[in-house]
């Protein structure tokens, strides 16, 4: 209902290359396939925002991820308090005890801390944190120890902190020194003498009498622009790199939480980091039986201001998606009342002053107390994650009638729910479009070969009504939710062709993103993934290299790519989208070839005057199975290249399996 065939230009350049073809008598097996570029006859513009990022605290994305912090349960605000700390081993026979207390907390929001009674302190008396899987320190970069501290009585005048390499040995230490009664922040350098993945820090005293801890901290001083409670910098690098178009956070089902009071609550996740609530991740035990992860929680250290500054910092548009009174449809499927949906709508709308609000505003305020006083330019919400049913339209119409009336200049995306297909989808679809919802944000978690038959699937789509957001898409080469999916060519290949689709017809697709983004070697729950990171590195897969160069490459406005003739994408495996880049006034073709052999091909390009070279971007291998590693990060990955231009004709051979990017003057 909602699909009417409506790409004229497509058509019309379908018939001119099918009378070509005709005449040639072409088309015969080797023949080159033929891609006719009319860049005489643009269509739609493509939005800024097309290809961007999916963000999603999974996988120890944030905490132990893009979130640099060390320390593990570095406030004591784990549900088992004490839950990666142990009381040192150390010679000297120390004698004490570890207490956690609650009386005078550092504040409400961090009500626990560690006391350390010390009565003999031997050789040293106090904890070990093993951080993320190890805590990984480069040899000779700076790292800020800190902690609040308190001595309430005649105790320690000094906190030591030693960094140990895997074998146990010393490679750095700080100390504190000088407490006193009430709670305070006190910080010193350290610098590593050596390098290691798994280290661990030690944090003890070495007189009697009582200390209290809290906020115990080990953090890089090098962060993603040096930024204080920055970010890990070559994870931000591959993200800066992908020049994405948008940047959707918090995620993903982490927005419902698998019950209510664990949702994803925004107000709680901005101030000061030590006043932020730590809760359980929900892929703490989503998959208890499979990945299990008893020490996933979420500090907030990674909050929404940090979320803003990151989308700022790699020039993305901010999208945050927000709950709207409903927990995970595949969990608790705990829905808020709905005379309760003002709370939730009240903090939609903080949440666009805090993003946009001038400094004498509460929220704005906040904004500019925190660092930055000048908007974050938020310009659209995500309202719910992946819902369905009558209680999510229910919710959604509140929403929108508050959020439209007060805030026209907001977009607002609705949830087509977890399938790209079937009655809840087009039910949603068919309400939002009746509501006149802004974007309808859809899923595609399916095998390679989905994506490369539904190529063409927004061909057909009707103009008229939302735009499509491709919130969440991976292909699944073994099936969703199992654990050895692989990041390998296949999926990666597969995605490519389906993204030719999402090109060919950008005028109704404005936003595509893939996900998860990433994922620790040690410490993951879900594949696929784009980014794989131990303590130290990183590396781009296979489909993060195809994500970065459609996001590289796209243009500003389609023009027809007709691949033999066809009217449709997706000719004898060969794949094809056309786009101008006004910038830069090229003309930007992308061409698959799923075929497991290489294909001649030859790309007319109608409009292009006396250009003589293309520029080629290509990802190419005879190996479906092919990944990217640490050990070879870049085993499938961009080779640029030059073809020539005659006659305004490109003949090329495109290698089997590969994706290219050509562009030519125009
Ligand atoms: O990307 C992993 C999960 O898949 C997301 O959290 C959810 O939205 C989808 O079901």
């Amino acid at each position: 209902m909602r699909r009417k065939w409506n790409n004229v230009w497509l058509l019309t350049g379908a018939v001119l290359v099918a009378c070509l073809a005709l005449a040639v008598g072409q088309n015969g097996p080797d023949s080159p396939d033929t891609i006719a570029v009319d860049v005489t006859h643009p269509g739609g513009d493509i939005a800024p925002t097309m290809f961007g990022i999916f963000f999603e605290d999974i996988n120890f994305a944030a905490d132990g991820g893009l979130y640099p912090e060390l320390v593990k349960n570095r406030s004591f605000e784990f549900s088992e308090p004490l839950s990666a700390w142990k009381q040192i081993d150390i010679l000297g026979n120390p004698q004490g005890e570890l207490d956690v207390r609650t009386d005078g907390a550092l504040n409400e929001n961090n009500p626990h801390y560690l006391r350390m009674h010390v009565y003999e302190p031997g050789g040293g008396f106090g904890v070990v944190n093993p951080g993320f899987r190890g805590m990984g320190v480069e040899s000779g970069a700076e790292y800020v120890f800190s902690a609040y501290v308190r001595s309430p009585g005649n105790g320690p005048r000094t906190v030591h902190a030693k960094l140990l390499d895997e074998s146990g040995k010393t490679i750095g230490s700080a100390d504190l020194r000088g407490f006193g009664r009430n709670w305070k922040k006190y910080e010193a350098t350290l610098r590593p003498t050596a390098t290691t993945l798994h280290g661990r820090l030690n944090v003890y005293v070495d007189e009697k009498g009582d200390v209290d801890l809290d906020m115990i901290s080990l953090y890089p001083k090098d962060t993603w622009k040096g930024r204080p409670n920055g970010l890990r910098k070559d994870l931000v690098q591959l993200l800066a790199d992908m020049k994405p178009g948008f940047l959707r956070f918090p995620g993903g089902c982490i927005v419902e939480g698998r019950r209510l009071a664990v949702r994803y609550q925004w107000k709680k996740t901005v101030g000061d980091v030590s006043e932020r609530r730590t809760i359980t991740n929900r892929w703490n035990d989503e998959f208890a039986d499979t990945r299990p992860t008893p020490d996933y929680f979420q500090s907030f250290g990674l909050g929404f201001y940090e979320y803003f500054q990151l989308a700022e910092d790699i020039g993305a548009s901010p999208l945050p998606i927000l709950n709207c009174g409903m927990a995970c449809q595949f969990n608790s499927s705990e829905t808020a009342p709905l005379n309760t949906t003002d709370q939730y709508i009240q903090d939609a709308l903080d949440l666009i002053e805090f993003a946009n609000g001038p400094a004498d505003t509460v929220w704005g305020g906040l904004r500019t107390r925190m660092g930055h006083p000048a908007p974050f330019h938020l310009k659209m919400i995500g309202v719910g994650n992946e819902q369905w049913g009558p209680q999510y339209l229910d919710r959604f119409k509140l929403f929108s009638a508050a959020l439209k009336s007060k805030h026209p200049e907001i977009a607002l995306v609705g949830s087509a729910g977890p399938s790209p297909s079937g009655k809840e989808f087009e039910y949603l679809w068919s309400n939002l479009r009746k509501l006149k919802t802004d974007f309808i944000d859809e899923h595609y978690y399916a095998a390679p070969s989905w994506f490369l038959e539904n190529s063409g699937r927004y061909d057909r789509y009707d103009r008229s009504g939302p735009k499509v957001f491709g919130g969440e898409f991976a292909a699944q080469t073994s099936g969703v939710a199992k654990t050895d999916n692989r990041n390998n060519w296949d999926g990666a290949l597969a995605e490519a062709a389906f993204m030719t689709g999402l090109e060919r017809n950008a005028d109704v697709v404005r936003m595509a993103s893939y996900a998860p983004l990433f994922a620790h070697v040690d410490a993951w729950q879900w594949t696929p993934d784009l980014i794989w990171f131990d303590n130290l590195k990183s590396y781009g897969t296979t489909n993060y290299y195809v994500q970065k160069l459609f996001a590289n490459q796209v243009g500003t406005r389609i023009v027809p790519a007709v691949i033999d003739g066809a009217a449709h994408n997706a000719v004898k495996g060969i794949y094809a989208s056309g786009m101008l880049d006004e910038r830069s006034r090229e003309v930007v073709v992308m061409v698959v070839n799923s075929n497991a052999s290489a294909r001649p091909v030859r790309i007319t390009l109608k409009g292009v005057g006396a250009a003589s070279e293309a520029k080629l971007v290509t990802i190419a291998n005879d190996d479906l199975r092919a990944e990217n590693s640490f050990a070879q990060p870049r085993h499938v990955a961009p080779i640029e290249s030059a073809a020539r231009v005659e006659n305004g004709s490109l003949a090329v051979t495109m290698p089997a399996q590969a994706v290219s990017a050509f562009r030519v003057r125009y």
